[in-house]
């Protein structure tokens, strides 16, 4: 399915992968074309730097390909759409276990986004090593992400993310349920119909479980708002063109689900993503009401724009009801975590320290960057309310992410580990592996840590 890799190994031209520290002396040992080649293309080996040597009769022979270290296999991560197109296969004498992220980063760099426009070009393919094939799961989890948010409101609504959903749950024999527009108020989700009642395209919480009941109990919500006008408060124009990427959270809940099953990880699964569009119309919630939750908290609406919270507040009360043994939930929250800490790193918000410290390795060991925000009991204050037991929204504008997350704190146990992402879910710009538009994040360190974590084998 994947075209830029293959099984075949033949006529296929070698990518040397050189670390640079050690470039001087691997050109010691090439011939003397090789290094007059080099020399007179003035090559530096410096990372980054790619050179396509020829043979003698002007065709491409080999591939140099120059990174900083061991860790960085992103400087891969451009090549399948910049070689020329034709089969390729790594020459390096890296670990199995470090190599293995560079076929992780080809297999991500040849991402396109072709729905509405063809491609201008195939990806370059890399000849794939069977006892590699592991890594198609992770690229093909996150493409599924990446297309997930990259579809346009109009074709990914509330009920396209429920079809995507139960598409994935047919293809892995998982159960599905969906509680759609009213009977979301017959079954006591108050908060997910409020907010996504003015939409045209119904309010649901998508409910999908996989695995054996014995098995460790994971749960992951995700925010699926398929696009935030801001509501009633609504957003100005330039902060509003990006807000088809607010189910980013229930894209990620679903691919991370995808991960986990491919992988048959030994773990009873279960995903919740409200879905919902944050819509404008007479019947929209307003600022200032009072709307009752799952869990039985009254909520004042300080602001219609801080409806993730919201939705995620009914799907984690539900979470919590079964007391799993980890609930993570995943969302674009706030614009405030993007001024903390920009938009490539992801907030982390835990209350177990032990949990959070070992995600955090595998955050670095995946190059997957995450950042520990604290739950600051003291902030709580700021979403008091004079007339209903919490406001959606804090009293003055510090520590947005803070305080939206204490808020999703209320509707959660503290005696049931979680873990709070707040991300960006999209690359401003393209970089080697990670091209512009919707991106998962945080996905690969979380696969990572639930694979050491739960896999006994
Ligand atoms: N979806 C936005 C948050 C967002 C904005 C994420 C930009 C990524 C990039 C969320 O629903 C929102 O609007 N939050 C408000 C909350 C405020 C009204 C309390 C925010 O962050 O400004
Ligand atoms: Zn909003
Ligand atoms: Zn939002």
């Amino acid at each position: 399915m994947l075209t830029c890799f293959t099984s075949n190994t033949k006529h296929s031209t070698p990518i040397a992968l050189i670390i640079q520290k050690n470039f001087s002396a691997w050109l010691k040992k090439q011939n003397s074309f090789t290094k007059k080649y080099l020399e007179s293309t003035r090559f530096r080996g410096e990372a980054g730097n790619v050179a396509l040597l020829p043979n003698s009769s002007g065709k491409i022979s080999q591939i140099i390909c120059c990174i900083s270290d061991i860790n960085n296999f992103w400087s891969v991560g451009s090549l399948s759409l910049t070689l020329p197109e034709g089969v390729y296969h790594f020459d390096s004498d890296f670990d199995e276990s470090d190599l293995q992220r560079f076929y992780m980063a080809w297999g991500l760099g040849a991402y396109q986004f072709m729905r509405y426009k063809k491609a201008n070009r195939k990806p370059a393919q890399l000849s794939l090593p069977k006892k590699h094939n592991e890594i198609i799961n992770i690229v093909e989890s996150i493409y599924f992400v990446r297309d997930l948010i990259n579809i346009p409101t109009d074709d990914m609504g509330p009920s396209e993310l429920a079809d995507a959903a139960t598409k994935l749950a047919k293809q892995f024999r998982a159960q599905i349920k969906h509680i759609v527009g009213e009977n979301l108020l017959k079954q006591n989700y108050p908060l997910i119909y409020a907010v996504g009642r003015a939409s045209d395209d119904a309010p649901r919480l998508i409910d999908l479980r996989w695995g054996n009941k014995k098995h460790p109990r994971i749960t992951l919500v995700g925010k699926g708002v398929c696009f935030d006008t801001g509501g009633l408060d609504i957003k100005p124009s330039f902060a509003m063109l990006l807000m088809k990427k607010d189910m980013a959270g229930g894209a990620h809940a679903l691919g991370l689900a995808r991960m986990i099953m491919q992988a048959k990880l030994p773990v009873c699964l279960r995903v919740l993503v409200p879905a919902v569009e944050n819509a404008i119309a007479g019947n929209a919630f307003r600022p200032g009401d009072v709307i009752n939750s799952r869990k039985g908290l009254t909520v004042e609406i300080g602001n219609t724009d801080a409806e993730g919270r919201l939705v995620l507040a009914d799907a984690l009360t539900e979470a919590a009801s079964e007391k799993p043994e980890l609930i993570i939930d995943l969302s674009t929250l706030t614009g405030a975590a993007r001024v903390a800490v920009g938009t490539e790193i992801s907030a982390l918000f835990c209350n177990k320290d032990e949990i959070a410290n070992e995600v955090l390795l595998h955050s670095e060991k995946q190059n997957d960057p995450m950042w520990r925000m604290p739950l600051f009991a003291p902030y709580r204050d700021s979403l008091n309310s004079s007339i209903a037991d919490i406001n959606n929204a804090g009293s003055d504008s510090y520590a947005g992410a803070i305080t939206a997350a204490l808020f999703l704190k209320e509707f959660i146990t503290d005696d049931i580990p979680w873990m709070h992402f707040d991300m960006m879910a999209w690359n401003l710009k393209s970089r080697a592996g990670r091209p512009q538009g919707g991106e998962a994040m945080a996905l690969r360190a979380l696969f990572s840590y639930l694979q050491e974590k739960f896999n006994v084998t």
